[in-house]
């Protein structure tokens, strides 16, 4: 007896983007190749100290071991607040204008299925973060692609989207600093946004993974800074790259109060809130010393000056990130994104993300991450020095 096929949606979607990688990973393994990941963005330091002894203290708790409600522990809706205002200068009231999400990519993908209906648009930056076109697909609706132009510094042309897209479209992907290219927001950028998004009705979906890994004196804005972008737009803020909690699936959506309210109604019937002790531990976060960030950026600082400067010696032209936890550059003359991965992992046994597996737009890049520890960055780059020159 055969099952049923999968959906037409599922379908639809384009394999998992690390699959296909980590299956030729394991394979080199298995043949005793020491192969280095720098494909994955995911801090490879534990989280910080102070924050897994909140968690631990609250796991113990009988009260929040019980189902959580959607809307929060008032305490994680205060602390979001408060670090908006102490960090961005960002209003928000906790009673409507936050709830907690079990990760920003549940809470992408799930604003997906709060806002768009079959056949509708949404607008995503192309490279970018996969669910900005899978969540789409996946309601039944169309991305349409803002491609991210590097002459605008990694910013897509609002004057460039057609009409009837815009007309159609009802939210718009947007994430600075940005994965895959690690651009900061160029300046007047999110002022276009607002009115781009006012103009044509649109909810702007603003990621902000990234706001506190940044370097050289950048400090990241939340774009709910932006006058008028609670009006329009709501702000997706995770704590899995800033305070190394990738696993416990941390985040809290904030803004627009009817925005934040019609994902609250899709969500009481999708999932059961974020698990109690987790929130407390996220108040523990946000609460907590910034001493911690500072040096894992002092980390990634460090990695990246590794990587970039041994780039440039093999003759790849690359500009050094303001912020995020990766390394995007031109692959070398002659090379697509995917041949250029490919001789990297076959001579060097580096794995490195083509560009364009964040989109069409990735094509003729490459991304690195710096998750991974010092000595294994080292030993990367003298490989790729060694074997690429
Ligand atoms: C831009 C962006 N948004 C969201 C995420 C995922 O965040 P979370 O762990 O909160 O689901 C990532 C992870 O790589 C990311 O790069």
């Amino acid at each position: 007896m055969a099952i049923p096929d999968p959906s037409k949606r599922l379908e639809a979607m384009p394999p998992y983007m690390f699959q296909e990688l980590e299956r030729r990973i394991s394979d080199k393994r298995a043949a005793g190749i020491d192969v280095i990941s720098l494909g994955i963005g995911d801090p490879d330091e534990p989280t910080y100290p102070h924050i897994v002894s909140a968690m631990q203290e609250a796991v113990a708790e009988n009260a929040n071991q019980k189902y959580p409600s959607n809307r929060g522990r008032e305490e994680f809706r205060r602390a979001s607040a408060e670090f908006y205002e102490r960090r961005f200068g960002v209003e928000i009231d906790p009673e409507s204008e936050m709830i907690p999400a079990i990760g920003a990519k549940e809470c992408i993908y799930n604003l997906c299925f709060a806002f768009l209906d079959p056949g509708g648009v949404a607008l995503a930056a192309d490279p970018g973060y996969p669910v900005y076109t899978g969540g789409p697909v996946l309601a039944g609706a169309t991305p349409e692609l803002l491609p991210l132009l590097p002459e605008l510094g990694f910013a897509p042309d609002l004057s460039a989207v057609p009409a009837d897209v815009a007309a159609r479209a009802r939210l718009m992907f947007l994430n600075y600093p940005n994965n895959p290219t690690g651009a900061v927001v160029p300046e007047g950028f999110f002022e276009m946004v607002v009115s781009f998004a006012r103009e044509h009705e649109i909810l702007v979906v603003h990621d902000n993974a990234y706001s506190e890994t940044t370097y050289d004196g950048y400090v990241a804005p939340s774009f709910l800074a932006t006058p008028g972008a609670k009006e329009i737009g709501v702000e997706v803020f995770s704590l899995s790259k800033g305070f190394n909690m990738t696993g416990w699936r941390c985040a809290a959506i904030l803004g627009n109060a009817d925005a934040v309210q019609t994902y609250w109604r899709l969500k009481t019937n999708v999932d059961s809130g974020l698990f109690e002790a987790v929130q407390m531990a996220g108040v523990a976060a946000l609460q907590g010393p910034t001493g911690p960030r500072e040096r894992m950026n002092e980390t990634y600082v460090r990695r990246r000056d590794l990587v970039v400067s041994a780039l440039r010696e093999i003759g790849v032209d690359v500009n050094a990130p303001k912020g995020t936890i990766y390394v995007w550059a031109p692959v070398p003359e002659g090379h697509t994104s995917t041949s250029f991965s490919e001789l990297v992992l076959e001579e060097a046994a580096v794995v490195v993300s083509p560009g364009s597996m964040y989109g069409p737009s990735g094509e003729g890049f490459f991304r690195i991450s710096l998750t991974t520890p010092d000595d294994r960055i080292s030993e990367a780059v003298e490989r790729m020095r060694q074997h690429l020159t």
